[in-house]
């Protein structure tokens, strides 16, 4: 069976387009692979977050896939932090990193013009220690967007460098993955391009009713079709998109005939749209909040996480150990 493991970013609220876009396929996907999902504590570091506010962020991060779908009886769920055996990894690896080749990262010359102030050695060894997020299990595939290829470049380039080092055929050459076909691409209310949680075109999950209400209403349209048969505008089109994932088929279908005879009223599409996003966000909204409130249950999962994934990173460091000449006594 293929190990997939993928990791989350420990800030940042989910929306409407992380649900149907990767979600869908994770909570899918966790039936049909070895499946690792783990929140990135130790990668958010880099950027100094305030610690009276980092464990609130794991904690709505870890709540929100929890409610979306993300079952911990299935897949391994965990913290990075509780699994200390990767920090272990990332040092071992780090003697096949070179320098140069850290310092000529997208992302770190990215982060060097965008915090000059803070340049420090985690923000260089950034990909270093995802390399071992990824090894330490071994994972064939590691589902991750466009801006973090280079990350996984850098991920087969040591584990190729150690298996040739050292003569083996140990790790991997893990492959990124981005569901192409079955990703469902959401775009934002703001009438052009995707849905994003920094663009303010979003939908949260957390999100209340009234929020998306308003949301919805003041979504971008355009005057109205001129005649039938012309060309819709991306911002239209953009909210059919989003209709044609939370409605029903034949509320769509209403619309589009609405649309085509030119008798359109955006006011009343919206209307509906804003209801039937609500039925998808909703239950999930209500699910944040149970599970949000209840430390007993998140101390459970975090802890039977950190179990499994520590029993698999216990392995491959005895391995890589060996391999490396750090013999027992
Ligand atoms: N760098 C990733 C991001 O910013 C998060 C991450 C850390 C990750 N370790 C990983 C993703 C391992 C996949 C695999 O989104």
């Amino acid at each position: 069976m293929e190990t997939v493991l993928s990791g989350i970013r420990s800030t940042g609220q989910l929306h409407l387009g992380n649900y149907f876009g990767a979600l869908k396929n994770f909570i899918k996907m966790q039936h049909e692979a070895r499946c690792f999902f783990f929140i990135a504590d130790y990668h958010s570091l880099t950027t100094h977050p305030d610690p009276t506010i980092l464990h609130g962020n794991v904690k709505s991060v870890l709540s929100e896939y929890l409610a979306a779908g993300l079952d911990p009886e299935v897949a391994t769920i965990y913290i990075q932090s509780d699994v200390p055996e990767v920090t272990e990894l990332s040092l071992l690896l780090s003697m096949h990193a070179y320098v140069g080749e850290l310092e000529r990262t997208a992302s770190f010359k990215d982060k060097i013009r965008k915090q000059p102030q803070n340049v420090n050695a985690g923000l260089l060894c950034y990909p270093v220690l995802m390399a071992a997020d990824i090894l330490l299990h071994r994972a064939d595939k590691v589902p991750v967007g466009k801006d973090q290829e280079q990350h996984l470049e850098m991920t087969r380039l040591y584990a190729r460098r150690f298996n040739s080092f050292y003569g083996v055929d140990y790790f991997p050459e893990s492959q990124p993955y981005n569901f192409g076909q079955e990703l469902v691409k959401i775009p934002g209310l703001d009438g052009s391009g995707k849905m994003g949680k920094s663009e303010g075109n979003g939908v949260f999950l957390s999100d209340s009713d009234e929020a998306i209400r308003k949301k919805v209403m003041r979504a971008v349209t355009d005057s109205g079709p001129a005649a039938p048969g012309q060309p819709m505008s991306e911002p239209v089109r953009n909210l059919f998109t989003i209709m044609k994932a939370v409605s029903q088929p034949d509320t769509l279908e209403f619309f589009k005939g609405c649309y085509d005879r030119c008798e359109i009223r955006y006011g009343d599409m919206k209307k509906q749209l804003a209801e039937d996003i609500i039925a998808v966000v909703r239950p999930i909204r209500e699910r944040i909040e149970a599970i949000q409130a209840d430390d007993k249950y998140l101390h459970e999962v975090v802890t039977a996480g950190a179990e499994k994934a520590r029993a698999s990173a216990r392995k491959t460091l005895a391995e890589v150990r060996e391999i490396m000449g750090i013999h027992k006594f």
